[in-house]
């Protein structure tokens, strides 16, 4: 198994994270960004993330940072303080190794610490790599948006899931599915 530190992001990986986005946005649609980005212009994104709910980490061998996972703001208002999104990606030649296995259970892991209650994911269509990481991780597919988004003049489609997180607040708070359901098991597992 190939050797990968994994640790928060520092400042000096953004140049880095920044080629593997761009690779992203130029070829083919699993984000939606369609301008590459730069580093000035990715650094208010870079500093949103800190050791509280929101998160970046990065995964490291040899020397070269090869992806990062990161948990994000969902929506805003305190309504969604407890509810981040999260995200995954690998330099194209480290996919299908194991990397983003090892790399987003990291992120979950550290993020159960945080009080969180829900992580989301959407997932552009087709990616049976995504799809599969998130199932492997736990992740419940909640359902598909069709023809959310369009770029490069094709609609495409997204499907999201969801996954628990931060058992402290999970236990401590009451949701209104809870009640609405009492008596038979939560929706959310
Ligand atoms: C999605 C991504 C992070 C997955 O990371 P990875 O290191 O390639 O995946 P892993 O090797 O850890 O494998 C995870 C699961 O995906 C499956 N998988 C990986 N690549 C696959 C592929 N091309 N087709 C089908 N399944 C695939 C693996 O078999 C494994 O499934 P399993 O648990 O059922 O055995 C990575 O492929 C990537 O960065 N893709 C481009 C960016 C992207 O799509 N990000 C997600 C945005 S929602």
């Amino acid at each position: 198994m190939k050797h990968l530190l994994i640790r928060p992001a520092l400042a000096a990986d953004l140049p880095a994270l920044v080629d593997i986005f761009n690779h992203y946005v130029v070829h083919g649609h699993v984000t939606f960004a369609v301008v590459p980005h730069t580093v000035a212009s990715r650094r208010p994104w870079f500093d949103s993330f800190g050791d509280g709910p929101h998160q970046i980490l990065v995964g490291e061998s040899g020397g070269v940072v090869v992806g990062c996972a990161y948990s994000s703001r969902y929506r805003p208002g305190p309504a969604f303080d407890t509810t981040v999104e999260t995200s995954i990606y690998l330099h194209p030649n480290e996919r299908q190794s194991g990397v983003g296995s090892r790399l987003y259970a990291e992120l979950l892991k550290r993020l159960a610490a945080q009080p969180l209650h829900l992580a989301v994911a959407g997932v552009a269509l087709p990616n049976p790599a995504s799809l599969a990481l998130h199932r492997r991780m736990g992740f419940d597919e909640v359902g598909t948006f069709r023809e959310y988004a369009r770029k490069h003049d094709t609609w495409i489609s997204s499907t999201w899931f969801q996954r628990r997180v931060g058992l402290a607040v999970a236990s401590s708070a009451t949701s209104a599915e809870d009640t609405q359901y009492a008596g038979r098991p939560s929706p959310i597992s």
